[in-house]
């Protein structure tokens, strides 16, 4: 979802600018822009479609001159995705230029007053509506501080913001409420990006900036304050310790790829100082101040992590004997859920920005109970404003379909299981023990595995990659897998899938199954194989053709089989996922899609 960035330094701006957009790219945009004082005046250039768009455009200007500005990539929500929404936008009196990351809600209120003061617009977006109002309040008020607190006080919704003004060329002033904004701390620059990727090859030192702040920057200097009456505030500058390398390709063709193949390292890192040498234990103690294990749990998440807590739930109920409710956060938010006050709420998010989960949280908070987040990005807003946080160390996930996140995501649900499993000691200590001993050498085996994982997804997806549908079918713990791989096919490939648990198939799906309509099953060796294998009958009773995600000896036929190596009870998950994305990774380079950054899709869906 929109990329912003701004610069303040001694660099030429612009290309600054770019390559931080290019680093964003993976949030997922459809037109982009650039805001600078150029030698006649303010100076701002977009264009619709991809950076390299813009880039044609830039090269037909001289751009080096500018030492600050601010840029822009667009996901469109107000207003098509053309050239005249693009951001920056520029006020009416034309000094002004401003970038957006967010929804105003009340903007069309606002957007009557001007009409009516004799404002003219030259596109359909909310964020021209902001900015004028800012541009309104400047001239009242003479001083930009005072002008912006004025306007965002005035507005509802989510935004990060970053405003450049003509007359004062060196200074990028930038505030945020839900959506993502961090401050870059350089020598004799500073940076505002939505992420911090974007400003990584300059500094790793960062500011993390909350709801309700604004901050102001210049080549040498940055003060934070409070949106609502401009009292300064204390901010602690972070230091990054991941580097531009783990954001980067590292020689393969998609991020997407090198992120499935990062899976060993992701479980390794998730594990790392988690387990007690003696095998016998997990170590969390992150979770050290709530005593025992809670007595309910409900999951919010969306996406792929809300895919990972609908497994989260199969495990915890069976071995923690936890009572475990799933939501998808977007229905959470709204439907007035009735909360038992010892309920934990867990809520699952890679990019630790997603609106709707982060207003679960809010909701959940509201209602006095305490919310542990399990998220990747450190020091994200989810971290932040939960109570307790378990990180699930996969790094920088760059593709836009969450691969590797979701891998570390069960990792740490198996280790909360586990943890929690011998708190209330319902968890057979046998199990614990195989469990803790199968995970330590797990990621050399997926690691041994990934090779011919890939090989055989190659094979199918040439197969397979004229299907128009396909169904995926599995149960129990494997039935959030079979949703999950539906969701990667249909995100990367645009070929139309469904999940389903294999044993409601014959409440419609079935239906649909023909020749032309094959099925992916997931019917690894597990206590419900006999059922799955009954499942898988009915659809070739239906002549429609299976490829069967499967351990070798298993008694099953059908068109493709695909063998993975055995692994004990739940961490055959970790096989059987990757096999997953690979096929739907194979079927979209195949079909030459756009894997990194699928069409209208975000990485960080940050707007409602
Ligand atoms: C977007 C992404 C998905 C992701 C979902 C939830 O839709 O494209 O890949 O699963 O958001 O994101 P989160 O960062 O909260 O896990």
């Amino acid at each position: 979802m929109c990329g912003i960035i701004g610069y303040c330094g001694h660099r030429p701006a612009v290309p600054v600018l770019v390559e931080g957009l290019r680093r964003l790219e993976y949030r997922g945009y459809d037109s982009a822009g650039v805001g600078f004082l150029h030698t006649d005046g303010l100076k701002v250039i977009k264009a619709k479609g991809k950076l390299c768009e813009l880039d044609k455009k830039l090269a037909q200007e001289n751009v080096f001159n500018a030492t600050s500005g601010i840029g822009h990539t667009r996901w469109a929500t107000h207003g098509e995705p053309n050239e005249p929404n693009a951001h920056p936008h520029v006020d009416h009196t034309g000094r002004l230029a401003m970038i957006h990351n967010g929804i105003i809600e009340n903007y069309q209120e606002i957007k009557k007053e001007l009409l009516a003061e004799g404002v003219t617009f030259k596109s359909e977006t909310d964020t021209e509506v902001l900015l004028n109002l800012i541009s309104k309040y400047l001239q009242e008020e003479g001083e930009m501080l005072p002008a912006l607190s004025r306007a965002l006080n005035r507005v509802e919704g989510a935004y990060a913001i970053a405003v450049f003004d003509a007359q004062n060329p060196g200074v990028v002033h930038a505030a945020r409420v839900s959506s993502p904004l961090v401050l870059g701390v350089g020598t004799g620059e500073n940076f505002l990006a939505s992420d911090i990727p974007a400003f990584l090859p300059y500094t790793r030192d960062v500011v993390f900036l909350e709801d309700g702040e604004l901050v102001r920057i210049d080549a040498s200097s940055w003060q934070v304050m409070r949106v609502r009456d401009l009292s300064p505030v204390e901010k602690k500058v972070d230091t990054i310790t991941w580097d531009v390398q783990a954001a980067q390709k590292g020689g393969h063709k998609h991020f997407m790829i090198k992120e499935i193949f990062e899976q060993p390292k992701v479980i390794q890192d998730c594990l790392c100082g988690r387990l007690a040498t003696d095998l016998d234990e997990v170590r969390l103690p992150e979770l050290d101040c709530l005593e025992g294990a809670p007595k309910r749990i409900h999951i919010v998440a969306c996406g792929t992590s809300f895919h990972a807590g609908l497994w989260g739930m199969y495990l915890l109920e069976q071995w923690a004997r936890i009572p475990v409710q799933v939501e998808i956060a977007s229905e959470f938010r709204y439907r007035d859920p009735i909360l038992d006050p010892d309920t934990l709420i867990i809520a699952i998010s890679q990019s630790g920005e997603t609106a709707d989960t982060l207003a679960g949280i809010k909701l959940a908070k509201q209602q006095g109970l305490k919310v542990l987040g399990l998220c990747n990005v450190v020091g994200s807003s989810v971290a932040r404003e939960s109570d307790y946080v378990v990180y699930t160390q996969a790094g920088p996930e760059i593709s836009v379909a969450s691969t590797k996140a979701m891998c570390s995501q069960l990792t740490a649900l198996l280790l909360l299981t586990l943890h929690w499993g011998s708190k209330t000691g319902k968890l057979d200590p046998k199990i614990h023990r195989d469990t803790l001993h199968g995970l330590r050498s797990l990621p050399e085996l997926l690691e041994k595995t990934l090779p011919a994982l890939r090989d055989r997804a190659f094979e199918l997806a040439r197969e397979y990659s004229d299907a128009d549908s396909f169904l995926y079918l599995g149960r129990g713990l494997y039935y959030p897998l079979a949703l999950e791989g539906a969701l990667k096919l249909k995100e990367i490939s645009y070929i139309h899938a469904e999940g389903y648990a294999a044993g409601e198939m014959k409440h419609g799906p079935i239906a649909l199954i023909d020749p032309k309509f094959p099925s992916f099953a997931i019917a690894l060796d597990d206590d419900l194989f006999p059922k799955v294998k009954s499942n898988l009958v009915e659809v070739q009773a239906r002549s429609g053709e299976i490829i069967a995600l499967t351990n070798v000896g298993l008694d099953l036929e059908v068109d493709h089989r695909w063998d993975v190596p055995r692994a004990s009870g739940p961490l055959a998950t970790f096989l059987a996922l990757p096999a997953l994305q690979l096929f739907a990774y194979e079927v979209a380079d195949y079909l030459g899609k756009d894997v990194d950054q699928p069409r209208n899709l975000a990485k960080s869906v940050t707007v409602e």
